[in-house]
């Protein structure tokens, strides 16, 4: 039986080999060490079938990235003409040569236009293919892999080749070596009390927050829609219904958004919002099931804050499918594990896409193979904005986390991704009034990524005044540090499936912080000006005295205390939360 059908295969390759096929022979293209987490569980059924994505160089992302960082910078008389769909398309678009190889590639191996769905840049290819189609084209052996933890499988190999002659026609191909297991940044210490459901007061005194204003007492121990708008100085700001403004939140995992836990959350805390709603743009055959008993605990947090402060911006909310477990066996590729690929392949072919989008989802910067972090923000330098929330969000037991995948097993402080892409805002997390660092804001240096030149001068500055050699050998100093921004992210006061309570995580800080810039956004558009776009060159420069420099509290992790919360930029707070006021008046005046 074995015989017969790979003396098919091989005559089947045989007759659709284009006689001018170039062949060449194999050479590893990516090999990694697995995380320790995951182990090997049994072989892959040859049958069951993957969607490849495979993405093509993009030669001129150099000149992306340039155009990005002008119209980003609000010195450069060009601050603000963003670019269109079309242009940034152009720019990323591959070599012809390459698309040429790679599509004469997959044809020798029976794989036609008619089985290839291709990015509207052109710079990314999907197939379906069983895992022997697979094997072969790559050179490789797929195999069930087992999280020790969650139980959870995958379809991954370690290691894969490419003929030589494709090499530098091609970035990457995923999943292949991708370990990466979503997770969104609802802390593992985040509370879900059905007791504590109603705001209990410290005192009757109001508060006076890091900006000078005063603050309800309930908001040190209830953080409501009122709360933040008091905290970040942004009471007396209404926004536009009319005006082209727009406001995204991105869920995964079968987080579902309810539209009735929003309404009594509305009524309790944004009465005007009553019967007021939000689109849903379901990704790759995303759900959003309103069974009261479905609804996600990060989905409804983010809706019922992100919407409730941008109300009426308009809001949507993209579901994206993909959620583990995911059983391997099955032939139908109903989950690729890549649900955070599929939703970028999706958002990057819009024509209108929103303003400001908040995601609260990510993972351990080393689960994704370099390769493929650097495509994956390449996509986030072509939507120009996005909000990746950081947080210490991995459940795993601190000494696990903590341990590299590299092959020499040293403990390292671990970053997050997407947050550690320099194209993303990354949010970290405060707690009480006056606001402090919350123990679970994670942030810290990216391994993959180098400093952006618009974060050198603050980083530089924390550094004058660390104590040199203080977690020496734990942190890449060079990277690409995190967070940017950071907003409340604990005891919020939220409605899920029926039932009010208090929960918390860096998950929270994210849609808060976007939700503001939505605010922002609206007073640049009530203003003529154009969206803010890309806002971290911003945030570093002319935005600056626009924070609240967060200066106390810490992060502990890897057995340590982590980074303190300091004066100026620090690992934990960024550049701290917004005084969005003052930050209207800054870039009103740009
Ligand atoms: C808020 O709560 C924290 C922690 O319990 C406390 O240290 C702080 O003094 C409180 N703030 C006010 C203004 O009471
Ligand atoms: C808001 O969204 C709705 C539904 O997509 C659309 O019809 C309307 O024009 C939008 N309004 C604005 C001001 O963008
Ligand atoms: C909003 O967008 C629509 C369609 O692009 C346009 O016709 C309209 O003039 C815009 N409205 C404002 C207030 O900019
Ligand atoms: C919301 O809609 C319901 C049903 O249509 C209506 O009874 C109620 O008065 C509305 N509430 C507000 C505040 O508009
Ligand atoms: C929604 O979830 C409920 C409860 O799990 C389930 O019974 C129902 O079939 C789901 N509906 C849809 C449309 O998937
Ligand atoms: C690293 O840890 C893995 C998994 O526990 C183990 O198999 C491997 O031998 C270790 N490597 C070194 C260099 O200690
Ligand atoms: C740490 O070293 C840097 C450069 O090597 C120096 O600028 C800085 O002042 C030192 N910090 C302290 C606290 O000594
Ligand atoms: C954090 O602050 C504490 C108290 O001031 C100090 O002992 C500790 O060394 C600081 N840690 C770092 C990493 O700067
Ligand atoms: C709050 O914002 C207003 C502008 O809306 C600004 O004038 C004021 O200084 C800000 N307040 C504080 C305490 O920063």
């Amino acid at each position: 039986m074995r015989s017969l059908l790979s003396c098919l295969v091989l005559l089947t390759s045989f007759v659709s080999a284009a006689p001018s096929a170039r062949t060449s022979s194999f050479e590893v293209k990516e090999k990694v060490f697995p995380p320790r987490d995951w182990k090997i569980h049994s072989d892959a059924s040859p049958d069951h079938k993957i969607e490849l994505k495979i993405g093509l160089p993009q030669p001129n992302f150099d000149i992306l990235e340039k155009h990005l960082y002008e119209v980003s910078d609000p010195s450069h008389y060009r601050y603000g003409q963003h670019l269109s769909k079309e242009e940034v398309e152009a720019i990323v678009a591959p070599h012809p040569e390459s698309l040429e190889l790679v599509t004469e590639w997959l044809a020798s191996h029976g794989i036609g236009e008619q089985d290839i769905t291709r990015s509207s840049a052109q710079d990314w290819m999907t197939i379906t293919v069983p895992v022997r189609v697979a094997e072969k084209m790559l050179d490789t052996t797929y195999h069930v892999w087992k999280h020790t933890t969650s139980g959870e499988s995958i379809v991954r190999t370690t290691s894969y080749s490419l003929p030589i002659h494709l090499h530098d026609h091609i970035d990457v191909i995923q999943p292949t070596t991708t370990f990466a297991r979503l997770k969104s940044f609802k802390s593992t210490i985040h509370r879900f009390d059905k007791e504590t459901g109603q705001i209990v007061a410290q005192s009757d005194t109001p508060m006076i927050s890091a900006s000078g204003v005063s603050v309800d007492p309930s908001c040190n121990t209830t953080v409501t829609v009122t709360c933040l708008k008091q905290l970040y100085n942004a009471t007396d700001i209404t926004p536009s219904a009319t005006i082209n403004n727009s406001f995204g939140i991105t869920g995964y995992l079968d987080q579902f958004a309810n539209f009735q836990d929003l309404q009594s959350f509305y009524a309790v805390q944004v009465p005007d919002a009553v019967n007021s709603s939000f689109t849903v743009i379901s990704v790759a055959g995303g759900q959003n099931n309103q069974t009261l008993s479905e609804a996600g605990d990060e989905a409804d947090l983010d809706i019922e804050f992100g919407f409730g402060i941008t109300f009426p911006i308009n809001g949507t909310f993209f579901t994206t499918a993909g959620s583990p477990p995911f059983i391997p066996d099955l032939d139908t590729p109903t989950d690729t594990n890549e649900p955070y690929i599929s939703w970028l392949d999706f958002i990057l072919a819009q024509e209108e896409i929103p303003l400001v989008i908040t995601t609260s989802y990510g993972d351990d910067e080393q689960t994704v193979p370099e390769s493929f972090a650097k495509r994956a923000c390449a996509g986030f330098a072509q939507l120009g904005i996005g909000d990746g929330g950081v947080g210490d969000g991995d459940p795993d037991p601190a000494t696990q986390t903590c341990i590299t995948n590299d092959g020499t097993n040293k403990t390292e402080f671990l970053p997050l991704f997407p947050a550690s892409c320099p194209y993303v805002t990354a949010v970290g997390g405060t707690i009480h009034v006056p606001e402090v660092a919350v123990d679970f804001s994670g942030g810290g240096f990216s391994n993959y990524f180098s400093r952006p030149a618009y974060q050198d001068a603050a980083v530089s500055a924390f550094f004058e005044n660390f104590p040199n050699g203080t977690f020496a050998g734990l942190f890449n100093p060079n990277g690409r540090a995190i967070p940017d921004v950071a907003a409340q992210a604990d005891n919020f006061q939220v409605v899920i499936g029926g039932e009010t309570g208090l929960i918390g995580g860096t998950s929270a800080a994210s849609p808060t912080f976007a939700g503001f810039v939505a605010l922002i956004n609206d007073a640049r558009l009530k203003a003529g000006l154009p969206s803010l776009g890309f806002l971290n060159p911003l945030f570093y420069s002319t935005a600056i005295s626009g924070f609240n420099d967060i200066t106390s509290g810490n992060a502990p992790g890897c057995g340590t205390e982590g980074f303190n919360a300091t004066v100026g930029w620090d690992p934990v707070t960024g550049l701290g939360t917004p005084d969005v006021g003052k930050l209207i008046s800054l870039v009103t005046a740009i």
